[in-house]
């Protein structure tokens, strides 16, 4: 069996915040607050390891009917993270993508995440991809509005691809789900169609270099065959 290089995007269902909190007996917030603190980590080492692209689903469209003090609590993460961020994205030169309307959070927030996306956009190779407010029908069916608007009439993969929020990045080679749940809960259903799924059951605020290293060595083992025989 021939050995894969290292995947160029590696994309994460961060899932087990509330699962990791409870077992402390801590408020789900506080499983929130450790699992950003284990996305920084991840994001360090990710890109020393040599991955180029890394996505993040940090919100989903149907996390919305959660209680509404945990969505104010992931909303405020997400800005509280962004603002942080930008320093780091600029002094770095790692590349802002958020996958997702992110329109929905205060005005001053929406308008520092869209000049650091711009201050950020020309940076290669090393790429940080949000997925805030994201699902794939969401995404899908905005992709097809907007090419109603456009006047296009007839759609085939490759146009339809440039209409994804991740229009600028590779499909991901390793999608890693967090906590035990083996599902792809409305995460890049169209860009995951060839993607090698790796599952395990540490919770997400645990998930740490050591752990990133073992999906990496599991991803080399696959035989990646997009059909062929
Ligand atoms: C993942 O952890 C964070 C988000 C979905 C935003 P959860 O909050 O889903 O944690 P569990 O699944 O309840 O343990
Ligand atoms: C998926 O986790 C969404 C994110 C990680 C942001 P969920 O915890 O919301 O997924 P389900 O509901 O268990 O499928
Ligand atoms: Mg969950």
């Amino acid at each position: 069996m021939s050995e894969n290089s290292l995947p160029k995007h590696v994309a994460f269902i961060m899932d087990g915040n509330g699962r990791w909190a409870k077992k402390r007996h801590k408020a789900r917030s506080a499983g929130h607050t450790a699992g950003y603190g284990a996305l920084q980590k991840i994001i360090a080492h990710a890109f020393k390891s040599g991955v180029e692209t890394i996505s993040f689903y940090a919100f989903s469209t149907e996390n919305w009917s959660r209680p509404k003090e945990e969505v104010d609590k992931l909303l405020s993460l997400m800005s509280k993270a962004l603002k942080l961020a930008g320093k780091k994205l600029l002094d770095e030169k790692i590349r802002l993508v958020i996958s997702g309307d992110y329109s929905v959070l205060k005005p001053r927030t929406v308008k520092a995440i869209s000049d650091l996306i711009e201050k950020t956009s020309k940076f290669t190779p090393y790429t940080v991809n949000i997925c805030f407010n994201y699902g794939s029908r969401a995404e899908i069916v905005n992709a097809v509005n907007n090419m109603i608007s456009d006047g296009i009439r007839k759609c085939d993969e490759k146009i339809l691809s440039k209409y994804l929020y991740t229009k600028d990045l590779p499909d991901p080679d390793l999608i890693v789900r967090t906590s035990g749940e083996q599902r792809l809960s409305n995460f890049l259903m169209w860009q995951a169609s060839y993607s090698e799924l790796y599952f395990t059951d540490v919770l997400w605020p645990d998930f740490d270099e050591k752990e990133f290293d073992k999906a990496i060595e599991w991803y080399k083992t696959r035989e990646r065959r997009y059909g062929k025989s």
